[in-house]
């Protein structure tokens, strides 16, 4: 028997069933690292905040709380359900200046680079959100059965199911290799071939699980599902189109804070910051983290999606 523990998300489900459990209103998100966030944007009364991926506004709260400026407040996310969240939470603040993009980060951050807008405060929290995972028809979840969706942006043409039934062999070893890091590319890539039509996230998982037979801690279609997410959202070019605009949107001393959840994207972050900051004459941004800023075992306890959390931090020049 094929037994494999599904690490990432079953443990987010039984937080949040414990949370259920204890008849406390629980956000539909609750945001990562939020005083090391706070640590590093320091938010000071009167500045301006731009949140790329504002989600259901947990950050977005803490920080207007300090800057009361939500005239200097923009949110973005392309998401339309965390988009109708904001506006229900944030509508006092919209009246009052605040305004929400819904947009992916690349378009508005060219948006607002067009506009002459600028920041003191620059947060970006990549990645999925609870809901995503916790929603099995968004199609995101190893740990329930939906469609193969996998879409942040509802709207958009591109889903995990026109990925999986539609790409070529050679397309499928490309998007398994470089966003998936999986070691057996091609046997994952002929698997799904030879099942398809594939019409479900659990009949992907067992179509990956029987390439990798065997026991193992985090169950064999994690990179694949990775892979596949990051290839419909885009997720990587947008960060490494978008980054080095979000030091040009900053204020003279204005601080950019960004937290990833896997390594690709960690090691993007790291590698965009080290190139814009140093000791050089042209050098834009010093870095306020030399190593990235990981979860305490105490916020673990109530919010184990953080373990995987990562935050750097930059103050521009
Ligand atoms: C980790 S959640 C952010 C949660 C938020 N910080 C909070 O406290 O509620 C990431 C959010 O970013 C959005 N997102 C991810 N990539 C994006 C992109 N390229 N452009 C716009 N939004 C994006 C997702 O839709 C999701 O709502």
């Amino acid at each position: 028997m094929i037994t494999h523990q599904i690490i990432d998300d079953r443990e987010e489900h039984d937080a949040d069933a414990a949370q259920a459990d204890s008849a406390i209103e629980v956000p539909l998100h609750i945001p990562v690292l939020i005083d090391e966030v706070l640590r590093y944007l320091d938010p000071k009364a009167g500045d301006s905040y731009l949140d790329l991926t504002a989600g259901y506004g947990g950050h977005a709260a803490r920080v207007l709380e300090r800057t009361g400026n939500p005239g200097g407040t923009v949110l973005v996310d392309r998401d339309s359900n965390a988009v109708s969240e904001l506006e229900k939470r944030f509508a006092g603040d919209i009246s009052n200046g605040l305004s929400i993009l819904h947009d992916d980060f690349a378009a508005a951050t060219q948006q607002l680079i067009d506009s002459g807008r600028r920041f003191d405060c620059i947060l970006a929290d990549l990645g999925v959100s609870s809901p995503h995972l916790n929603q099995a028809t968004r199609g995101f979840s190893l740990a329930q059965d939906g469609p193969l969706d996998m879409r942040m942006d509802q709207e958009q043409e591109l889903t995990a199911d026109k990925v999986v039934n539609g790409y070529s062999e050679a397309q499928l070893i490309d998007i398994l290799t470089s966003y998936g890091e999986e070691p057996k590319a091609r046997a994952v890539a002929r698997a799904i071939i030879a099942a398809r039509p594939v019409r479900s996230t659990a009949e992907l998982a067992s179509i990956v699980a029987r390439v990798w037979p065997g026991h193992s801690k985090v169950h064999p279609a994690t990179r694949t599902f990775q892979a596949i997410r990051i290839a419909v959202n885009d997720e990587l070019d947008q960060l490494e189109k978008s980054l080095p605009q979000w030091i040009n949107l900053l204020t003279p001393s204005g601080r950019l804070a960004i937290i990833s959840f896997q390594s690709l994207e960690d090691r993007l972050v790291k590698n965009l910051l080290a190139d814009k900051a140093g000791d050089r004459y042209d050098s834009e941004i010093q870095l306020l983290t030399k190593r990235p800023i990981t979860a305490e075992s105490t916020e673990l306890v109530h919010n184990p999606r953080a373990r995987s959390a990562k935050l750097r931090a930059a103050v521009k020049k």
